[in-house]
């Protein structure tokens, strides 16, 4: 079937770099002589028939903007199959011929399953946390790391001033990017994430060695990622281990790092993967993701992007690991 008319949307977590994806699809889109509309409010917009046509002066200038002008949701009804049958309904009754879905892992599931019911489509990578395989780097990473690096960064002047240790739980649900890219970048102590979940036991013991004995220094700075443990609870483990002789302080990054104008790296991404994504729809490519792989836009079908994690390169937990060591390998 001929292409002649495709709709966007952006579903999940919000990241910065939607907005820019989505000019990018449009200005593609029209170049190409196709019909564009936008989804509102991700799937559960789908399922409320909440269409709107995009043409160009609807996407002028949004590249700088955070969020998605189309909104988003983590939408439970689209997880059952007959709400799934409901929105091929939809998509059919208004001569949609390809989606464009821009998400996290949970969206581009749901575009697999659209996909197995017939209409094809293609996901973008679109989150903070950078955790799917099938591309270098995902829609919103740069702006998160950027915006919890410069966090950490002025954490740590407290720490140095005030002589004491601080917590920062950084997001990244189940995968350590932020924190390793964030901490990596922003000169901190010890990072600690899934893919090394150092315990707290460890730094406890670190912190103490580190005052006694090397720097004669409490001031330390832990980029925690949520995915090992609540900032919280972190915090206390290590003050069992410490006890009164170093404070340890919390700080919770939460949605900022969600927030904000994408930095020019996730501009760039973004608008590069829009375009591929509807030059890949027109070469004939669906029912799978477009990612960025050096400077190349590359397409991996869902079964094999689902079948394989994103997980940061041993190089890179290593470097985090002579941090994190520092001084207190023998522990
Ligand atoms: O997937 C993006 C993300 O920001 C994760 O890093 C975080 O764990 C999660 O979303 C938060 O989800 P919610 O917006 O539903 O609170």
């Amino acid at each position: 079937v001929a292409i002649k008319r495709i709709a966007v949307m952006t579903s999940g977590g919000d990241s910065p770099g939607m907005n820019a994806a989505i000019m990018s699809i449009v200005e593609t889109a029209i170049a190409r002589g196709l019909d564009i509309l936008g989804i509102k409010r991700g799937y559960e917009g789908l399922l409320d028939e909440d269409l709107v046509p995009l043409s160009l002066d609807k996407v002028r200038g949004i590249a700088f903007k955070g969020g998605t002008i189309l909104g988003t949701s983590r939408s439970k009804r689209f997880l059952k199959l007959e709400w799934q049958r409901y929105a091929l309904d939809i998509i059919t009754a208004n001569d949609i011929d390809a989606l464009i879905i821009i998400g996290g892992d949970g969206s581009l599931h749901g575009a697999w399953e659209l996909s197995k019911l017939g209409i094809p489509t293609i996901g973008l990578p679109g989150t903070i946390d950078n955790d799917l395989s099938g591309t270098d780097f995902t829609i919103g990473f740069d702006t998160a790391v950027h915006v919890a690096r410069n966090a950490i960064a002025k954490i740590g002047d407290i720490a140095k001033t005030e002589d004491t240790a601080f917590v920062v739980e950084v997001m990244g649900r189940h995968s350590g990017f932020i924190a390793l890219f964030a901490g990596l970048t922003s000169g901190a102590d010890f990072i600690v994430f899934p893919e090394n979940p150092i315990s707290a036991e460890f730094i406890g013991k670190c912190l103490l060695k580190r005052q006694s004995a090397l720097r004669k220094t409490s001031s330390s700075v832990i980029v925690l990622a949520e995915g090992v443990s609540d900032g919280f609870t972190y915090a206390q483990e290590i003050r069992d281990v410490v006890g009164n002789n170093i404070t340890i302080n919390v700080s919770v990054l939460g949605y900022i790092q969600r927030g904000g104008v994408p930095t020019a790296f996730d501009s760039f991404v973004a608008t590069f993967l829009g375009h591929h994504a509807v030059e890949m729809l027109l070469q004939g490519k669906k029912n799978g993701m477009v990612g960025i792989h050096g400077l190349d836009a590359i397409f991996t079908p869902y079964e094999d992007l689902f079948s394989t994690k994103s997980t940061p390169p041993a190089s890179l937990i290593e470097l985090a690991n002579l941090t994190n060591m520092c001084g207190c390998r023998d522990i």
